[in-house]
């Protein structure tokens, strides 16, 4: 079996566990990954870690080469990548500290590089993006989840917004009134390019705030506040699907 690439989100440095056996500096046709790939071990299983933000976490949301990430990767062996996102809470539903598996997305990013194909070195493809994020991987996570008897909110779309800057309310209200359930940063252009080179991916969404205009006070502070949170009930989701 081919590692499972993790990508890892702010406020995500490490992963509880890993026992890591190297690490590798890739270079890309696309530029440099935001940090070395980290090979190695979690719960027995074979896992490559990379830090999205960078190993310092101070990569901001619209300067990551996500090209590069994807790419460095599939060039690893990757076939299937977990991506963890902190979001705001939009719905109802997801509430601080909860764990979502969105299954559609919204991008409403602007000025990245969305694509490996561009029409000059590697041609020009139109690729299909829908769904989105790969079925059979979003289903073995939400079994894990079943099993290790986690309630995460099973599907809902991820709003994926250019930051840095949190949002407006009127921004929110929009993204509402569009369907969306949770928002982030760093969702997008990631999923196409993996979709581009045929690797599944599939988000995992830790809601880590409510977002601007749902909740009452201080956005960072909720953050501070609930990421342990969201982030404990991961590990204890990705031991569980590692296991299965
Ligand atoms: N908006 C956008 N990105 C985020 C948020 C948010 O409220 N919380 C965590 N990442």
């Amino acid at each position: 079996m081919s590692a499972l690439g993790i990508i890892g989100s702010s406020a995500m440095d490490e992963l509880p566990g890993f026992e890591q056996s190297r690490a590798s500096n890739e270079t890309t046709p696309f530029g440099e990954p935001s940090s070395r790939l980290l090979h190695g071990q979690l719960y027995g299983e074979p896992v490559i870690f990379l830090a999205r933000h960078g190993d310092g976490q101070n990569i901001a949301p619209h300067l990551i080469n996500y090209r590069a990430n994807v790419w460095a990767f599939q060039h690893a062996g990757v076939e299937q990548i977990l991506a963890v996102n902190v979001v705001g809470g939009i719905s109802k539903r997801c509430v601080s500290g909860s764990l979502i598996i969105p299954d559609d997305l919204i991008d409403y990013t602007y000025g990245r590089d969305q694509t490996f194909f561009d029409g000059t070195e590697h041609g020009l493809r139109h690729i299909e993006f829908s769904p989105p994020y790969d079925e059979n991987l979003r289903q073995r996570l939400s079994a894990a989840a079943s099993a290790a008897e986690i309630e995460i909110i099973p599907d809902g779309i991820h709003g994926v917004m250019q930051g840095p800057r949190l949002e407006t309310a009127a921004e929110i209200q929009r993204l509402k009134r569009d369907g969306c359930e949770i928002v982030g940063m760093t969702g997008m252009p990631e999923a196409t390019l993996a979709s581009e080179i045929g690797v599944a991916y599939a988000c995992c969404g830790i809601v880590v705030n409510q977002a601007a205009g749902i909740g009452s006070g201080s956005i960072h502070m909720e953050i501070e506040a609930t990421k342990a949170e969201g982030m404990g009930i991961f590990q204890k989701l990705l031991r569980q699907f590692l296991a299965s």
